[in-house]
């Protein structure tokens, strides 16, 4: 048991898929998982651990924000042994030829500011993705047919952005989209030693305000727990 989960020593697998939402995390771990039981609770932070093809795999929220992802992500990899984390969430696109729907698989993301800003004082660290997962997840994608979308991201730390400016710049120089999570989820598997990927489906649209309906989203992230568990196995 760690300060943020619950879960007893042996509960986690070493592969885990990283929803923002954590009913989303139960909501997939029912629906994708055989024999899912909750591992962790504590502050509505929900785990499951079950077996996917025979492989153990754990779905565990992460909250919004990079603070509450980093939480999360120290205890599971230092704590409970974790190797290989997904986080499979929603971004706002940047570019007009990404669209509502689409997969977006983060090579990179750049940022104003991560909770490990400090420890690199003056370098920008560049956070990237793992190679091998990447080049499953694209696999997987194009084997469903969904369009999909490779390279660099922005993780922001602002959904309501008081700085349009500074997103024309993100789009000038190609960034496909915005999310709030990914680069220090790549910064901590660095740290660590360990893969991790950032699974993203294009639930806004910052250049045509398009947004997806509700109803849609859940066949999206559907594609998408399907695409993580594909690349973390392959
Ligand atoms: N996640 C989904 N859409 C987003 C947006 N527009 N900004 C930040 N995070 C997002």
């Amino acid at each position: 048991m760690t300060v943020h989960i619950g879960a007893a020593p042996g509960d986690i697998a070493e592969t885990v898929l990283m929803p923002g939402d954590p009913l989303r995390a139960k909501w997939a771990a029912e629906t994708f998982l055989e024999n899912p039981v909750c591992v962790n609770e504590v502050r509505g932070m929900l785990g499951f651990t079950g077996t996917w093809r025979g492989h153990r795999v754990t779905i565990h929220g992460s909250g919004m924000g990079m603070p509450s992802l980093s939480i999360y992500t120290n205890e599971l990899i230092r704590d409970y042994g974790a190797r290989t984390l997904i986080r499979i969430g929603s971004a706002g696109a940047m570019q007009a030829s990404v669209a509502l729907r689409d997969i977006v698989l983060a090579m990179t993301a750049s940022t104003l500011s991560t909770p490990s800003r400090g420890m690199f004082r003056e370098l920008n660290f560049a956070p990237c993705a793992d190679y091998g997962l990447l080049a499953a997840a694209h696999a997987a994608a194009k084997g469903k047919g969904i369009p999909t979308h490779v390279g660099g991201i922005y993780s922001s730390d602002v959904f309501y952005d008081e700085r349009p400016d500074l997103n024309e710049q993100m789009t000038r120089h190609g960034v496909l989209a915005v999310e709030m999570e990914a680069a220090e989820l790549y910064i901590l598997a660095a740290r660590y030693g360990v893969r991790a990927l950032a699974v993203l489906t294009i639930s806004d649209h910052l250049l045509t305000h398009e947004a997806l309906p509700s109803s849609d989203r859940q066949s999206s992230f559907r594609d998408m727990v399907e695409i993580a568990l594909e690349a973390a196995f392959a």
